[in-house]
């Protein structure tokens, strides 16, 4: 069924017609108790989302659809190890990575997969203490000080963004660095601080078959062997993938290969042994604390009713703005240093998943999906990109995210951190009028004429819908909770949109195009059948 013919879409518009000529500042007027009504907890986190532009009637609304949009059976079908991802016949069952043990079996072709799970994970907590204990030497003997993890997309940006969100809790004799581009620029700036005899590289891909990945693994291999010689490789590569032919091809001692499953999409892999580097930057018993708060979020996910579903408001009320209220973008604004790299991470968590064309049966869809999704750790975004989210007149929900404890707790620090966050949620849902604006201008002392021609300049319109998250602190356990969070989001948004969140054929046509256009741009092919404009491009680098 197309979202915008079903039943429960209509009544949702009519709501959104009615609503769209009240302020936010009128709603809260209205109704004392908007902040209880409108904010929910869940151990120990407080989302608010009284700021948001919806009423009581619109909420249980977008509360229907979770029924008529069936997603308690489209959860079943994703815990039950169907293949939710039909455009690659592939089950989604990155829940599994975080399933405890002794907590019953999560099958998949017939075939119970949690103990080739535990057994990886057994295999990294064996690997992480012998670098850590420092019995895992390199080729001259010396133990391992730096780490490369060598990976693009999900196979680089989820432990890259949980290595920072965590630097709290890192190993103190181990550096974890992170190399994705294909620009060698990153490599090569990353090998320039390195020494060959004590650095490890763990090359990451789920298919060891990407571009990107795969020169880049090249090139360090070269490094390496320039100078400690073949016989270096064994002990200075590892690898992660599904595919343990070619990680032996490349010439990594399968013993050092670590192992996921096709069932895992790359975006959802953080949870595997993709999450390697992650755990030797803190510690395996870090990696299952921060497995057991995803784990906490899935159960409450599969149980919680939707008004009281975090994943499951957050979900309806990104419905709300894009398909009721006409937002087409959302701005992620994470108030910690440590979670700067989260809105990087969710553009594509979110992106990839449901930016997409047709619905689950391949029909062109009939409503819009899948905001722009940016952001930026506040307070440094208030002084680049806040101007335009104030006065810039388009609806930019905005989504806080802050922490009532400081993870590096430096005196005089964190009660600014939080005044500002809340300032700026305040700021975009009050606003500050012409009226208001020039009594304060008056006020400060300042001649009439001066005011009313300032006042305009000064004002703001305020009505900008926001969420705030708090969460008591960033460690191991909220952090995992927080990004299944969102997976979850990503699931039930595309459940609601009909779209298939785990196959990614966008990116797959850019691949396919750049292997066509290398072996012209190197002149080993005919620049021919090519557009003009990319002909130019290339004859300009050619020359
Ligand atoms: O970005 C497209 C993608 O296929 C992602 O889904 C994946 O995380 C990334 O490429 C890297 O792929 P791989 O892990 O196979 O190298």
């Amino acid at each position: 069924m197309k979202p915008a013919t079903a039943a429960a879409w209509q009544p949702l518009a009519a709501s959104a017609g009615s609503l769209r000529g009240i302020h936010l500042r009128e709603l809260f007027a209205a109704d004392d108790r908007r902040f209880a009504n409108f904010s929910t907890r869940w151990e120990g986190w407080l989302l608010d989302y009284s700021k948001q532009r919806v009423d009581a009637k619109a909420l249980s609304l977008l509360c229907d659809l979770w029924q008529a949009a069936d997603l308690p059976g489209w959860i079943a079908r994703m815990r039950g190890g169907e293949a939710i991802n039909h455009t690659e016949r592939r089950a989604a069952l990155h829940i599994a990575l975080r399933h405890p043990a002794g907590k019953g079996p999560i099958m998949h072709g017939g075939h119970d997969v949690m103990p080739a799970v535990h057994a990886e994970l057994e295999k990294m907590r064996r690997f992480c203490g012998e670098v850590h204990g420092r019995y895992w030497r390199g080729a001259t003997g010396e133990p391992i000080s730096d780490v490369v993890n060598i990976g693009i997309g999900g196979s680089d940006l989820g432990p890259r963004m949980a290595t920072q969100a965590l630097m709290a809790f890192r190993h103190p004799a181990l550096r974890v660095h992170y190399v994705a581009n294909l620009d060698g620029a990153d490599l090569a700036t990353t090998l320039a601080t390195l020494q060959p005899r004590t650095t490890l590289f763990v090359i990451a891909s789920k298919t060891f078959t990407t571009q990107e990945t795969m020169q880049n693994a090249a090139s360090a291999r070269a490094w390496l062997v320039q100078a400690l010689g073949e016989v270096a490789v064994a002990r200075h590569f590892v690898a992660v993938s599904t595919n343990l032919g070619e990680v032996a091809r490349f010439g990594i001692d399968p013993a050092n290969a670590f192992a996921f499953w096709d069932w895992v999409g790359g975006r959802y892999s953080l949870w595997s042994a993709i999450g390697l580097p992650l755990a030797l930057a803190i510690g395996v018993d870090n990696f299952e604390k921060l497995l057991a708060g995803a784990h906490a979020m899935d159960e409450h996910f599969f149980t919680a009713l939707p008004q009281a579903n975090l994943p499951g408001l957050l979900a309806l009320l990104e419905v709300w703005n894009t398909n009721f209220l006409g937002a087409d973008t959302r701005a992620l604004l994470p108030y910690s240093q440590s979670l700067g790299l989260l809105p990087r991470y969710l553009q594509q968590l979110e992106m990839e998943s449901n930016g997409k064309p047709v619905d689950r049966q391949g029909e062109p869809l009939d409503c819009a999906v899948a905001p722009v999704l940016w952001g930026e750790a506040g307070t440094n975004g208030q002084h680049a990109f806040y101007q335009l989210i104030h006065q810039g007149h388009r609806l930019i929900p905005c989504e806080f995210i802050a922490c009532r404890e400081a993870d590096f707790d430096l005196p005089g620090h964190q009660a600014k951190l939080l005044a500002n966050c809340f300032a700026q949620s305040e700021a975009l849902m009050r606003g500050k009028t012409l009226g208001e604006t020039t009594t304060e201008l008056l006020a400060g002392g300042m001649a009439a004429d001066e005011a009313a021609r300032l006042a305009p300049f000064r004002s703001f319109p305020g009505n900008q819908p926001s969420t705030t998250l708090l969460l008591p602190r960033l460690d191991p356990f909220n952090l995992g909770a927080l990004l299944a969070l969102y997976e979850h989001k990503v699931f039930a948004e595309s459940v609601i949109w009909d779209i298939n969140p785990f196959d990614q054929w966008g990116v797959e046509y850019g691949k396919q195009l750049a292997g066509r256009l290398l072996p012209i741009i190197e002149g080993k092919a005919p620049a021919a059948g090519l557009d003009r404009s990319t002909a130019g491009l290339i004859a300009y680098c050619r020359q």
